[in-house]
């Protein structure tokens, strides 16, 4: 895995604007697999600076997203759809309907995750960025989830209900569940940007680069993938032994 490090926030997102750039570059047709969360929203900032200055386009770009409540519609400002309309999608000019999210309102939740599934199979996404959760889960890949699963739906810990209640009026508010990319489904993109902010990360950022690859810390499956990218802040990267 190869790591930067950089002194803050603001030089995270601008370095990892260089990677999504070399992407971009590259095809002009990319799958971009993107995440929500407080992390990756200096990068899409990142991403709407250049297209207004550079023009840089996304006519031809898909976008596949990892995960989405169960429960909220796109319209719900809660929703990750909403989440991903309102900090890029629409401040670039990509086509809504190149835009990929689980259907939070599936009634039927094993036939969209079969659905989801196609999805991926029909767009390998060229590059997968990820945040990390304080316990190590990816996406909404909780400690213990195996890692052969592909799009499924999760069972929130109560770790994640009270880091994500940040977002929300009230913690009571908080979805239960949530339909996620499973680790397989992660893995399986050409590349993966990882970011990571704060003190509070840096714990499950050290065990996922350094620790022993196992389910119970889900991020430390990323040590098997041959092209890896984690960009963290020095207080997230503050745990990381040098010398290994
Ligand atoms: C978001 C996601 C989550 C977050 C993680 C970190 O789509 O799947 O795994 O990446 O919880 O969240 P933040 O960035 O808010 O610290």
């Amino acid at each position: 895995m190869k790591i930067i490090v950089t002194k803050d926030q603001k030089e995270l997102a601008v370095e990892a604007w260089q990677v999504m750039r070399s992407v971009l570059l590259q095809k002009e047709d990319a799958v971009l697999g993107l995440a929500t969360g407080s992390t990756p929203i200096g990068l899409y900032d990142e991403m709407v600076a250049d297209h207004l200055k550079n023009g840089t386009s996304y006519r031809r770009v898909r976008a596949v997203n990892l995960d989405e409540y169960v429960g909220l519609s796109p319209q719900n400002d809660q929703s990750y759809r909403y989440f991903m309309k309102k900090h890029l999608f629409d401040r670039i000019d990509i086509d809504p309907e190149s835009t990929f999210i689980e259907d939070g309102l599936a009634t039927d939740a094993e036939a969209e995750c079969r659905r989801y599934d196609a999805v991926l199979s029909r767009l390998p996404r060229d590059i997968q960025l990820l945040g990390i959760g304080a316990n190590g889960h990816i996406a909404f890949n909780e400690p213990g989830t195996p890692f052969d699963l592909t799009t499924h739906v999760v069972d929130l810990t109560q770790n994640t209900i009270q880091m994500n209640a940040r977002f929300f009026e009230k913690e009571s508010d908080v979805p239960r569940r949530a339909f996620t990319m499973g680790p397989k489904s992660i893995m399986d993109a050409k590349k993966i940007l990882l970011l990571a902010v704060g003190q509070n990360k840096a714990q499950a950022v050290a065990a996922a680069v350094q620790g022993p690859v196992t389910p119970d810390l889900p991020a430390s499956i990323l040590q098997r993938h041959p092209d890896c990218i984690l960009i963290a802040d020095e207080a997230a990267a503050s745990l990381l032994k040098k010398d290994l």
